[in-house]
Parts: C-alpha cells; structure tokens; sequence
C-alpha cells in the first residue's frame, strides 16, 4: 500500500513493475520538445499519457490538474511541478490548480485561515516567482472549501464509493474522521471538475504528481468509470516524477529543515546548503582522481539534473569528468553553488511583485 500522508522511501521500479504505472522513457519519443525533467528521467513513469500526447502536440483540448496542500514551506523540489505546468501552459492547455484546504483540514487539522493565508504567502507567491503565469486565462485557481462545484461533483461521486473501498486504499480504520475519509473524494473532483458541462465536457486531462498521489489517481480512474454513462469521462492520465533527494541523502523534506533548500531561503544560505550537500565523492582526493566519483549518487549532480543546467552537453561533459576523476568535489560544488546562488537572487527580484498579483487571487 502507498499511504498518501506518510513519508517513506520509494522503489522506482518496483512502482513500474508492480504497479501498472509504465515506463515514461518508452513514450519519450513521441513527444514534441520534451521538458528536460522528462528527457532526463527525473518524471520515469505514466499512466495512459500516450493517448494525450497528440493532443498536447496539437497544442488543443487538453487540461491539466495539480493540486497544492497547504501544509509546511515550499522546497526547490516543489519546482519540478511548475516546471511542468509553465510546459503544458505554453503547449495550449488549460490548468486547474485546486488548493487543497479540505485536505489539510481532513487530514491534517490545519484550519481554514491559516491554509489560505499560506496559500497566497508560500505557494501561490513562489509558484509566480518562479514564472508561472497565473493570471492566464487559460488558469483556473481555487481553494476547495469554496468552490462549490467541486464540492458538489465530490458529494455526487461519493455515492458509488463505499467505506471498504477507501479503507482497503488508504487503510482508514472505524476511528478515522468522516473529513479525512472525505477528503480523497474532493481530490477525486478536482481531477474530474475539468470534464464536467460547465467547464467544456469531457477531455483528456494529465495530472503531474509525484507517486505519492498514485492510489488517488487509481480511485479517481476507476469512479470516471463508474461514472462515464453519466458524465462521459476519460480516464485521467498521469505522469510521476522522482522526489529530489535531500541534503543529507534521504528524501528532501519540507519537516526536516536539514534534508531541505527552502524556496524563501536567502541566496547566501541556498548557496551554503548546496555547499554542505552530500556527494558520491571518494574517501580521498587521490582516490577520486584514480577511481572517479558516483555521479549517479551525488545531490549535487542531481541539482544540477533537475534544477540548474538546462543544456544537456554541458551536463554530460560535468558527469563524464567526474567520473574520470578530473573533476573534484571541491570545484563541483562550488560551481553547483553558485548557480544556486544565481538562481535565488533571480527568484527574491520577484518576490515582492509575485506576492502582490498572489494575493488577488483567491
Ligand atoms: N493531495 C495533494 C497533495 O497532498 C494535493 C491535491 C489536491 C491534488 N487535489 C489534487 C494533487 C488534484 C493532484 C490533483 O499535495
Ligand atoms: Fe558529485 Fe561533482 Fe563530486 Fe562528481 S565531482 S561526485 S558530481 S560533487
């Protein structure tokens, strides 16, 4: 079972393996200029995506859904999502970007204040700094508690749902709150809210998440089913992206101030975290130099992968030298950190200006 609301440790391959989730690099090809994050494998699987691809390099009828829970600080590992979502903007779809407020009351106990004031303060700020458009009109934002479509679409899927269902998905047990039983059916709207009459009938929908989200993903698959008579849905397709390691070596961690860069970091401190990140350096200088470093297990590599090197010769030219050994820790960070650094004085420019449109927002 994935539990959506614990944190644990992820075995990529068995999720291909086992879980019907298909390999994204087997689709790649399809794919009209591909973002870097699915080029370089940091998104490995999907579910039903080759059968939007034409629509997305159509650029038409297309939507996407990503939802943001008010729950702690934003982490550059949060960036990958609107690296996508600043990617199927440019390609003509439509975003619906729920912020899960029921969820973080339901399953969190956040109360409804506090979510929307971090909301506008932390999510919605940092995702227009970090250059997605919000105003577009093609980007629908809303909190869910007062959305009443979405509410009203969850109640109504709520009937062919029964308690076993969710207790065998989630692992709810008698003492488990009905709101946090609640909450995956208004995760389940949000995904299906864009096919609905009132935003334009059925079409295909992609929800770019991390595997986390997958058993909601599953239920959402299975009620468009049990629904389609009714409403016509397609089944939404989904891709999966790796989590960002963390500083440290586990999973970076919006809870864990040590394993985390935070989006509201001062350039000064993005650039000395990077400097303290874990590498896949040897013991000793001569024995990097003679055996060549573990690229393939450095989290400074990875922030460059994911984050900071968009061209991928430059990257291939930085992996090939470490691991022939000419290329040391010491200078690798240093060049890795000062990117970071450059990136973050980019980022705090917009700050200000980003905060002011978020706040008009909801
Ligand atoms: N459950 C998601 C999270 O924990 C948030 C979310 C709410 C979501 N609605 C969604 C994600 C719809 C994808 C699609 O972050
Ligand atoms: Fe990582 Fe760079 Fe060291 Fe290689 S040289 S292990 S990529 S920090």
């Amino acid at each position: 079972m994935i539990d959506p609301w614990a944190s644990s440790s992820v075995d990529y391959e068995k999720l291909v393996n086992q879980f019907g989730i298909k390999k994204f690099s087997d689709i790649l090809d399809d794919i009209e200029e591909p973002l870097p994050l699915m080029k370089r494998g940091v998104i490995f699987g999907h579910r039903d995506f080759d059968k939007m691809i034409p629509f997305i390099n159509n650029h038409k009828d297309f939507a996407v859904v990503t939802g943001m829970m008010p729950s702690g600080k934003m982490h550059i590992g949060h960036k990958m999502v609107v690296d996508q979502l600043k990617w199927y903007l440019d390609k003509g779809g439509k975003l619906s970007l729920p912020i899960a407020d029921m969820e973080s009351y339901g399953a969190r106990g956040m109360d409804f204040t506090q979510a929307k004031e971090l909301a506008i303060n932390e999510y919605l700020a940092n995702y227009i700094a970090l250059g997605l458009d919000l105003t577009d009109d093609n980007v629908l934002i809303y909190l869910q508690s007062q959305h009443t479509p979405v509410k009203d679409l969850a109640f109504e899927l709520s009937k062919k749902t029964n308690f076993n269902e969710l207790k065998a998905i989630y692992g709810f047990n008698p003492s488990t709150s009905i709101s946090h039983v609640y909450v995956p059916l208004v995760q389940v709207a949000d995904i299906l809210l864009p096919q609905i009459e009132e935003y334009g009938g059925p079409k295909h929908v992609v929800v770019p998440v991390g595997v986390d989200q997958d058993p909601h993903i599953r239920l959402t698959r299975d009620l468009a089913d049990r629904f389609k008579s009714q409403f016509g849905f397609i089944p939404p397709a989904s891709t999966y992206h790796r989590f960002l390691t963390g500083l440290t070596g586990g999973k970076m961690s919006s809870s864990e101030p040590k394993t985390a860069i935070y989006l509201n970091d001062s350039p000064k401190i993005a650039e000395k975290k990077v400097k303290s990140a874990k590498t896949g350096g040897r013991e000793s200088l001569e024995e990097q130099k003679k055996l060549g470093g573990c690229p393939d297990s450095c989290v400074v590599y990875e922030m460059l992968v994911y984050h900071l090197i968009d061209d991928d010769s430059e990257l291939q030219k930085i992996y090939e030298n470490c691991k022939n050994g000419t290329l040391l820790c010491g200078e690798c960070k240093l060049m890795t950190a000062e990117k970071m650094k450059n990136f973050f004085e980019k980022l705090d420019e917009k700050k200000e200006s980003s905060l002011e449109i978020a706040k008009t927002l909801l």
